[in-house]
């Protein structure tokens, strides 16, 4: 039977059994607060993350080569930043942080985004790289979230998060194929920049899933880190060897005989050097980040001094 107004569970049993059961978690509903914790925190570190990743595009605007390119960074630029500007409101939402706290503990390293965002990006390849490879990864882990999402608000700004994703990789895919038909030294550009990429892009889908994630059980996620990372590799490796490149370490081995792309062992030291912001780039991104959110104060005070005469008038 159709329940109306905000939902109640006896007990966690029965919480569980009615997401099990495909229910959906809205924002007034009495949700545990252990789930209300979780979900929160899922959607802050993917609201950094949009951020974080949105500057690291605003980064290339003016160096991208040619007109072309450069309002292919505009756009992208602007739909990350909207990204992270839906997810942050759906965080707020759970009634645990402001938008504003949120900023605040990012800047000031207390919560975390995502590993791809602490490295440099030296070269025009390695922005393609983050376009083919890191789209792909986020797109599929967004994908595998939005498939059985238990907390209707995530679930509804995913779709459309997913099709601007779409379009990132369709763009990512675009330009790979620019460097790997262009001249030889375009070809060596994504293949130096690949060395620097593979890593990070494989290690976006996180360590091992713990055998009792409570994002899976709670359907928060709906698929394990590593199943994610494997279907990954057996469409990326292919695809990178077809046109020419040579994979890196971790490298994928296509078996004889079953067709499946083999990953070598992954070195987990660089991913756990990003969680604590150590990473090669971690200190420039995150003080580039708060520069960004501080010098623009002046805009977000002005509109909220027009929108509050307006309401007085
Ligand atoms: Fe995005
Ligand atoms: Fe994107």
């Amino acid at each position: 039977m159709r329940q109306w107004g905000p939902k109640q569970w006896s007990d966690m049993e029965a919480f569980e059994a009615f997401l099990d059961d495909g229910g959906m978690v809205e924002p007034a509903d009495d949700m545990p607060e252990e789930y209300r914790t979780a979900v929160f925190r899922f959607i802050e570190l993917h609201a950094n993350s949009e951020y974080m990743g949105g500057l690291c595009e605003r980064d290339w605007i003016p160096r991208a080569p040619g007109l072309d390119r450069k309002l292919g960074q505009l756009a992208k630029t602007q739909d990350e930043i909207g990204h992270a500007h839906l997810l942050y409101m759906v965080g707020a939402d759970l009634g645990l942080k402001s938008r504003e706290q949120m900023l605040e503990d990012l800047f000031a390293g207390r919560t975390k985004f995502h590993n791809v965002f602490h490295y440099a990006t030296p070269t025009w390849a390695d922005q393609v790289s983050i376009a083919f490879l890191v789209d792909a990864a986020a797109l599929a882990s967004q994908q595998a979230v939005f498939k059985d999402c238990s907390y209707g608000p995530y679930k509804r700004i995913l779709r459309r998060i997913i099709t601007e994703e779409g379009f990132h990789m369709r763009q990512g895919e675009e330009m790979l194929l620019c460097l790997a038909e262009g001249t030889p030294r375009q070809h060596d550009l994504f293949q130096e920049a690949l060395g620097r990429w593979w890593l990070p892009a494989l290690q976006l889908f996180g360590p091992p899933s713990r055998p009792n994630d409570v994002l899976l059980r709670w359907h928060i996620k709906s698929e394990r880190n590593e199943v994610l990372r494997d279907r990954f590799v057996q469409k990326f490796a292919p695809m990178l060897t077809g046109y020419g490149f040579e994979l890196p370490d971790p490298v994928a081995r296509c078996e004889e005989g079953t067709g499946r792309w083999e990953l070598d062992d992954i070195d987990w030291a660089p991913l756990l050097a990003t969680f604590e912001n150590k990473g090669p780039d971690s200190a420039r991104r995150l003080q580039t980040a708060s520069g960004a959110w501080h010098d623009t104060a002046w805009v977000r005070t002005a509109l909220d001094t027009a929108a509050a005469r307006e309401a007085a008038a």
